[in-house]
């Protein structure tokens, strides 16, 4: 699928822009801090409601405007769709598909974009709950009806907490504690959750092969990238969570991974043992009023030959092993129907990842990716832009988009 019409208002630094776009590459150019990122940000937003520069919407209406307002038009083979969202700062975002009123989850799906930008080098380097975002985030790309469980799991997982903290609270003064509300939690809980672990663990298994290629495209073949999921539900089990030394080096470590893995990807099953898990932590939760198993304490683990990548992996290797995730979520889309039948292949952007890396890890992206149906590239320098990417240039300053050839 490709963007052939993008329009503004404003969004960010934009009162009003609108460009007519093309399939193939296409370079925003122009000097920092003149709205190039501002631009491919708002695309993405429409594909997947979030921003990679902010947890808030607000920051991407106009300062001192009511809302912004994102249009595009979508080219699915042949076939436009006009997406349009309203975004208004603590509000819900209102939809239209085709200019009728539609409700925002029928719009998720509809565009589909893998970003990759400087933020992702918390990917390795950050908190669980980056590569937790990025799973969920292309899950929901995938399978759009996983964002209402998603929001279930987190309304769940917030008054269960809240049960919980209240609960050890009421038993340090010595009150006595009803229980009875915390079961019909575990079982919500558990229900949902199991369905984002199932979803999580087969979608780790899809991207596992692409980023093991996509790491060693990038990088000429130094060092083997390992990805798998480390679940809070095994941990409580006691099942054996080998380390990337032990799968490095043991056969025997990789099959037992390989068939822990496996396990997850049942939903009922793994709903039985989070039952049973959070039966068996219930003490310690009420003692620290937190929720201790579930997906909302899993990981995805990188592993760079012998070696975690958290911890480990230099710069350079970090910033190749983030642009593989992406990359292999790329191919993931791309050979996926999703809900249009065909022609899942997203949009491609590229936001200031150029200038990050050196010459010949820059060609041999830009061979990787020329062939996609629509790459959107930022760069401060249009040297930075290999001449693989050479396509249509748009040069971006003082809030003006100017197509230049
Ligand atoms: N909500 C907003 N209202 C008004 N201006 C905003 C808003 N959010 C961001 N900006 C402005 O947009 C500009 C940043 O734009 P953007 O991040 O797209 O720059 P860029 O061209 O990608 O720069 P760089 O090359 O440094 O990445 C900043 O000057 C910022 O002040
Ligand atoms: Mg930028």
């Amino acid at each position: 699928m490709y963007v052939s019409d993008l329009a503004l208002n404003d969004f960010r630094s934009y009162h009003e822009v609108v460009l007519a776009l093309e399939p193939g590459p296409t370079a925003f150019v122009g000097p920092n801090g003149q709205g190039k990122t501002n631009l491919v940000e708002a695309v993405a937003y429409l594909s997947t409601f979030t921003s990679h520069r902010v947890a808030a919407d607000a920051a991407l209406v106009r300062q001192g405007a009511p809302g912004a307002v994102v249009r595009a038009k979508v080219v699915h083979e042949d076939r436009p769709t006009l997406v349009e969202l309203e975004i208004v700062a603590g509000k819900a975002n209102r939809a239209r598909l085709n200019r009728a009123p539609a409700r925002p989850r029928d719009v998720l799906g509809v565009l589909r974009t893998v970003l990759f930008a400087p933020e992702d080098l918390e990917l390795v380097r950050g908190d669980p709950a980056a590569r937790r975002r990025f799973l969920d985030e292309l899950m929901v790309l995938l399978t759009p009806r996983l964002a209402a469980v998603r929001a279930e799991y987190d309304k769940v997982l917030r008054q269960r907490s809240a049960l919980l903290k209240s609960a050890g609270a009421a038993r340090r003064r010595g009150a006595r504690v009803d229980l009875s509300t915390l079961d019909v939690w575990d079982g919500q809980l558990a229900d949902t959750g199991a369905q984002l672990v199932a979803a999580r663990a087969d979608l780790i298994d899809r991207l596992r092969p692409h980023v093991a290629t996509a790491y060693a495209d990038v990088s000429g073949g130094q060092g083997t990238a390992r990805i798998g999921y480390r679940a809070s539900v095994d941990q409580a089990d006691d099942l054996p969570l080998p380390t990337a030394a032990e799968l490095d080096a043991d056969d025997g470590a990789r099959v037992a991974a390989v068939g822990r893995e496996d396990a997850l990807r049942a939903a009922p099953a793994v709903a039985d043992r989070l039952r049973a898990a959070l039966l068996r932590v219930r003490e310690q939760e009420i003692e620290r009023g937190l929720c201790l198993v579930g997906p909302h304490r899993d990981d995805l683990t990188l592993a760079l030959g012998p070696l975690p990548a958290k911890g480990y992996a230099s710069h350079g290797e970090s910033w190749s092993y983030a642009l593989a995730l992406r990359l292999a979520a790329y191919e993931v889309l791309r050979g996926d129907d999703g809900a249009w039948g065909r022609d899942g292949e997203p949009v491609l952007i590229l936001d200031d990842v150029f200038a990050e890396l050196d010459v010949r890890r820059r060609e041999r992206l830009a061979t990787m990716v020329a062939g996609a149906r629509q790459v959107l590239v930022t760069a401060a320098d249009a040297a930075d832009v290999p001449d693989a990417l050479r396509g249509a240039r748009f040069d971006v300053a003082e809030g003006q988009v100017t197509r230049r050839d």
